[in-house]
């Protein structure tokens, strides 16, 4: 139990940080993501490469991360590697991330398992990817193969931030014209039903084999109706795009056994849509730097799903000033702190992300790790938010 006035978060809270395959792993050229890097109008600043071979050094990773005496480690399989071409399984590949699995418990680290993170293989893009009518049976192979591993995790996503997903079509082609993102729009709808289907059938396997508490990661915002230059209400607007973007999500979520939130900022939404705030200070990310956006985002989440508990499972910063993440983070932490003591069954907060890496569209300007890569001889250098991050997971809480 949190105790008044102090930041100590409920017995048992998981501390970690986590990655992605495609930002960490490299050389993932069976994705359909490799390939729209090197198109010849790809939205992207650069490919992904190497990324930081954390492929091949994740032994050297995780012994940092737990070291610093974190207790959580958040990863996603590559489905590519798995399955490189339709039916064609890969043991080498599932026994990789089976020996990933163990080496989080080796070092006390409790695995929370990402089943998809956005990159899917080439066959199955160029088969109408989420769209098609076979991406449902295809996904619910997938996991099925992935069970052995699913099995040994602490927490289970299906889907990382399905509703940002649902953002990719409109996002990339105001990327390709060099269009500023005043924030995310509304998601595609018929790319929303789809990806909410593919969760649905996931969590029937899932749940059929027993499998532990598993869900859906939602990106998570703190909703801001921002009135018109003449006074009008954007209320409904808001409202609106927030039940496109973040409840039928939630909604989605019914039998689940938990939901992961990944908070980075806030919505401001004016009568005709998203608005960026004209003096915010933004991140290196282009988001508006709004710490107090994962306390609001946990207390409304755990307001509209009152039942299911709630794993932080991303929040963090970009930035190249480390003295600036921690201050960012500790903030972060208070508000989360205010909203489990206000009634948020939350069990855990998972930063964002363990290691510097490659940041989609952006490429490896952002800096959002705990650790620093070369990516020339891919030596690691802790930054000093990672031994703070440890002393925060030691005292479970701020002192
Ligand atoms: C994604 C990560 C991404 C992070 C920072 C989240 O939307 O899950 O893949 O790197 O935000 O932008």
């Amino acid at each position: 139990m949190t105790t008044p006035g102090s930041a100590t978060f409920p017995d048992g809270f998981l501390w970690g940080a986590a990655t992605a395959s495609h930002q960490v792993e490299g050389g993932n050229v069976a994705n359909h993501y490799w390939e729209w890097e090197h198109a010849s109008d790809t939205p992207f600043a650069e490919p992904s490469g190497d990324a930081v071979d954390h492929y091949h050094r994740w032994r050297e990773d995780l012994d940092l991360l737990a070291g610093a005496g974190l207790t959580a480690y958040r990863f996603s399989l590559e489905w590519s590697r798995i399955e490189p071409e339709e039916g064609e399984f890969s043991r080498a590949a599932l026994d990789h991330y089976r020996r990933m699995l163990d080496g989080c418990r080796d070092r006390g680290l409790a695995p929370l398992l990402t089943l998809n993170h956005f990159t899917t293989p080439r066959w199955f893009h160029a088969d109408g990817g989420w769209l098609s009518e076979r991406a449902g049976d295809r996904f619910a192979r997938f996991v099925e193969l992935a069970l052995p591993v699913a099995q040994q995790a602490a927490y289970v996503v299906t889907l990382n931030e399905p509703n940002l997903a649902a953002c990719l079509p409109v996002l990339a082609q105001m990327a390709a014209r060099g269009e500023p993102v005043a924030g995310l729009p509304r998601p595609d709808q018929p790319l929303s039903e789809a990806l909410i289907a593919a969760h649905r059938r996931a969590m029937e396997v899932l749940d059929g084999a027993g499998s532990p508490p598993a869900g859906l990661a939602l990106v998570g915002q703190e909703w801001i109706a921002e009135p018109g230059p003449d006074g009008e209400s954007a209320d409904e607007a808001m409202v609106s795009h927030r039940a496109a973007m973040e409840d039928q999500f939630l909604s989605a979520t019914s039998g689940d056994g938990f939901v992961g939130m990944q908070v980075y900022s806030c919505a401001r939404i004016g009568p005709d849509g998203p608005v960026a705030s004209p003096d915010a200070p933004m991140t290196q990310a282009h988001v508006e730097y709004r710490p107090q956006a994962l306390g609001a985002s946990a207390r409304r989440v755990s307001e509209v799903v009152p039942d299911l508990p709630i794993v932080i499972t991303e929040n963090g910063l970009a930035t190249d000033d480390d003295a600036e993440r921690r201050v960012f983070t500790e903030e972060a932490l208070r508000g989360l702190h205010a909203a489990v003591a206000e009634g948020a069954d939350v069990r855990g907060y998972i930063h964002w992300s363990l290691l510097d890496n490659f940041e989609w569209f952006a490429g490896y300007g952002p800096k959002f790790g705990l650790i620093a890569v070369d990516r020339s001889t891919f030596v690691r250098t802790t930054k000093p938010s990672l031994a703070w991050l440890g002393e925060v997971a030691r005292r479970n809480g701020l002192s």
